[in-house]
Formats: structure tokens, sequence, C-alpha cells
């Protein structure tokens, strides 16, 4: 018997209104195929970036609403589709699985293993493409992310939440220093997360071989569009990337997410917009291109404290043609960007690794975010070393040069000395503050290029043994370091 009157009320209002009807389903058709796309016919109701459903039971993403048929991404290499297959709707949109099982993992832009494991047990899933949190979500930068590369964290700051471009020539070290700074979050905090677009296979696991060898696997996802991989596969990488750190953004941590290169990615979604006929524009590349970029790296930001707290810092990197950085994806990234690392091919031939070109570098919020100690100092000395590459141009034309000139030049010099970097040595912020005291007081005036790196081995040691704060008084650090270095303070 049923007691419920509510219940039994409520269903005789549904039989009451219920009316027998046409249910209309639309079956679309393939109407070409080639080039991991595809141009369906009669699904009219299609949405932009919807999945639909082929009859062998691939997928595809709906790319190009046109008036009489749809541009279809496929989402299986292996797909088995031809003119005639049949086509639905889903309702859905791309999603990837996100969670710490995704760290130590190399994945394809749709999540599945590339690294010959189990496909990884994801505890959520999220978006692929989704708007950028809105302003009132969002905090200022305030905290730093260090790179362990001493010309980057003292004169480039970059800061959690901030999007700071690397550029440079093929070859210049772009890939390195991105790759150092994921090994430097060793002990930091900070998950990340390393995309690579169109890349090698060989290419990859160096990646992640190097990765490994330097413990920073375990708290890193690779996410790969292999070169081999269809233009969809490249165009969809980075947002890959970008939701899965977001995953962990969103519960309040902090991470890093490089963007392995961005040229690469640009290229691809030129060719897969010219196989949906859409109208090139400057470089035959899409009307929005710009905004293509500007919509992915909006997502890199620090989220206020009801938000999290978390953050995702973005370092998208960008090839350059001969060192022209006035070209079009270029100076589009530079201005979505808050700064920019430009790494330079006369440094990098001369031997000044890493190439950082220091004048044509910035960080724009990064300072806000530096130790004020530190700033201080990055402060002082950045004006003796860009005086110096000033004064060094006059040198080459042989001018005869004043005594108080010759010995800036000379310190400049020994700067430049101090400025280079060994591949992955990651430097603690301690002795980026303890390095620019000595060489601000004079302490490192009279070392040579050739016992320099004796004395700030000798540094490095005295802080290993007993590391001042670095809120400590000037006078503190000055006479520890005086001690260290042998000399008078
Ligand atoms: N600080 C450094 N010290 C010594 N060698 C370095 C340093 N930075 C980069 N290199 C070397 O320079 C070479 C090129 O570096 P890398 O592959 O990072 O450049 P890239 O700009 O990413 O190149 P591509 O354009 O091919 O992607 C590598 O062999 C690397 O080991
Ligand atoms: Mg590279």
């Amino acid at each position: 018997m049923v007691t419920d009157n509510g219940l039994l009320a409520r269903l005789a209002r549904q039989v009451e209104a219920y009316h027998p009807g046409l249910r209309l389903s639309e079956r679309g058709r393939v109407t070409f195929v080639g080039d991991g796309v595809a141009w369906v016919d009669g699904l009219p109701s299609a949405a932009a970036e919807e999945i639909v459903r082929f009859e062998d039971g691939s997928r595809g993403m709906v790319f190009e609403l046109q008036k009489e048929r749809l541009g279809v991404i496929l989402l299986d290499q292996e797909a088995r589709i031809s003119s005639g297959s049949v086509v639905s709707h889903t309702g859905e949109r791309l999603q990837i699985g996100v969670g710490d099982a995704l760290q130590e993992r190399v994945v394809d832009p749709l999540g599945k293993p590339l690294d010959g494991l189990s496909p990884p047990e994801a505890q959520g899933v999220a978006l692929l493409e989704i708007a950028s949190p809105p302003i009132v979500a969002r905090d200022f930068v305030r905290y730093p992310l260090y790179t362990g590369c001493k010309v980057v964290d003292t004169l480039i700051p970059i800061g959690r939440g901030q999007r700071q471009l690397v550029i440079g020539d093929a070859g210049t070290g772009k890939t390195s220093l991105a790759l150092d700074t994921v090994v430097a979050q060793a002990g930091q905090a900070v998950k990340c997360v390393y995309v690579l677009i169109g890349q090698k296979r060989s290419e990859v696991a160096l990646v992640t071989d190097l990765l490994r060898r330097h413990g920073a696997f375990a708290y890193t996802t690779v996410v790969v569009g292999e070169a081999t991989a269809t233009a969809g596969m490249k165009y969809l990488a980075p947002f890959a990337g970008c939701a899965i750190a977001e995953g962990w953004a969103r519960r309040g941590e902090d991470v890093l997410v490089v963007y392995d290169d961005l040229t690469t990615h640009a290229r691809a979604y030129r060719e897969l917009s010219l196989l949906m006929h859409r109208p090139p524009g400057r470089e035959a590349y899409p009307g929005d291109i710009f905004y293509l970029h500007a919509r992915l790296l909006e997502r890199a930001t620090r989220l206020c404290a009801e938000h999290g707290g978390g953050s995702l810092t973005a370092l998208p990197i960008v090839e350059t043609e001969e060192s022209e950085i006035a070209a079009y994806i270029p100076t589009n990234l530079i201005s979505i960007t808050d700064g920019q690392i430009y790494l330079d091919r006369h440094l990098f031939e001369a031997g000044v690794l890493p190439a950082v070109d220091v004048p044509l570098s910035v960080s724009r919020i990064g300072g806000k975010a530096q130790h004020a100690r530190i700033r201080e100092e990055a402060g002082r000395m950045k004006l003796d070393y860009l005086q110096f590459l000033e004064l060094e141009v006059f040198t080459r034309f042989g001018a005869r040069l004043e005594p108080g000139t010759e010995a800036k030049i000379q310190r400049g010099r020994l700067l430049r000395e101090i400025l280079k970097q060994e591949r992955l040595t990651p430097l603690p912020a301690a002795f980026e503050l303890a390095w620019m005291v000595a060489f601000n007081a004079g302490l490192l005036d009279a070392r040579t290029p050739e016992d320099l790196p004796a004395a700030l081995q000798g540094i490095l040691g005295g802080l290993e043994h007993e590391a001042p704060a670095l809120d400590a008084p000037r006078d503190e650090w000055l006479a520890r370091l005086a001690a260290w270095l042998g000399v008078r303070p």
C-alpha cells in the first residue's frame, strides 16, 4: 500500500502532463576526412568545442562552425572513419583527468599515458578550455618563485602567479632555463607541468630523463603534443597542461607551467585554421591568434584567499628568427605576458651562459614579490651592470679611458663573470643576497675571473655552515662575508 500521498500526487501530475510526441535527434555524416580533420554534414545544432562521436566509437571536437557543415578535429589517431560515416552529438566538452596521480607521468593532451604505464587514476576531471578567473578571484603577485638562476632571481625576478616569457633564437638555452627552473622547485612546494609541443620522442625522453635524474620528476607532469601528432593535438597540448595545473591551483597549491614552445603551437594553430578554411591574415596566421594565446595565459594568476590562495605561474617559451623580437608571434606574447627573459645568440656564442640579455629583459611585477633586502641590493647591482654595458661599447673603439671609468669596467666584467652559471646548479635565495652584498660592498673587487669561483664557493660553504636570516642587518652579513672571504669588511 502506498502511504506517501505527496508522491502519488506528483506522479499523477506527471502522467497528466505527459504528451507523446516526436523526439528529434540529429545524425551527421562525414563528407571528407584527412590531415587529422573531418568535415561533417547534418548536425545543425552542434556547438563550438562540442565532442562528437563517430560510428567506430572514436571522438572528434567541433572546431569550425559553418552554415552547412562542421569542421571537426579528430581526437583518436587510430580512428577508422571515411566519407559517409555516421556522426552523433554528445553534448560534452573536452575534459582531462587531474590530480596527484598525474605527477611523475607523461601524458598526451587527452590524458592518455605516453610512458607505457597504465592510465593515471585521476582524482577529478577538468575542462581543457574554461574562462580565466575573474578579477575578484585574483590577488596580487606577492611571493617569489625562485628559479635558482643568479641573473633571473636578482635582476628579472619572477613571482608566483606571474606570466614570464622566455624568448630567444633556436639553441640559445630556452629549454635549459625552463628545465633548470623546474629542477629548482625541489623542496619549494611548487608542482610543475612541463608542456612539450611538437617535440620528437627522443627530446621527450631527454626531458623526462633529466627531470628524473635530478629528482624533479616526482612533482612534475609532462604533457606532450608529439611532433608526429596531428595539428589538433599540438593545438590542445598547452590547454591540457593548463587544466592539469589549474586542478592543483584551485586546491590552493602553487603550480608552475612551462609551455615549450608557443611558436610551434602558433604554427599548429595556423595549420589547423588553414585546413578548416579560415581566412589567413598576417604571416598566414588566422585573425584570432592573439586571442588564442591571451586566453591561455590569462589563466595564469594568483588566486585570493577566498578562492584557496593557490597560484599558477606560466613560463611560455617563444623562438625568434635572427633575433627578431618584433616579429608577429613574439610581439603578441610580449604584450600578453608580465615580462620577458631575452636570451641572446651573441652572448651564447661568447660563452656568457645563461645568455640573458639584461637590458632587453624585464619583469614588470616580479620585483614586488622579491624579498625587500634582495630587491635593494639588486637595484644597486643593476645600475652598475647597465652602466658597465654602456661603457663597454666605447672600449671597443679603443677610446682612452679615465682611471675611474677603467675601474667601473673592471667591476662590470667581474659582475658578468659572477652572473654566469652552469646548468642544473640551482642556488638558494640566501646566496643571491650574500654575493650581492659582497659585490656591492666591494669585497670581491680584488678577485680576478680565475679566482672568482673559489670566492663564490667560499660564500656557499659559509652559508651551508651558518646562514644569517635574509632580514639580518647588512652589517651582520658584511661581517660574515668578510670572514668567509678572508678580507676586511
Ligand atoms: N647555462 C648553461 N651552461 C652550459 N650550457 C648551456 C647552458 N644553457 C644552455 N646550454 C646548452 O645550450 C644548448 C642549447 O640549449 P637548449 O636546448 O636549452 O636551447 P633552446 O633554446 O631550447 O633550443 P631549441 O631552439 O632547439 O629548443 C644545450 O646543449 C645546452 O646544454
Ligand atoms: Mg628548446
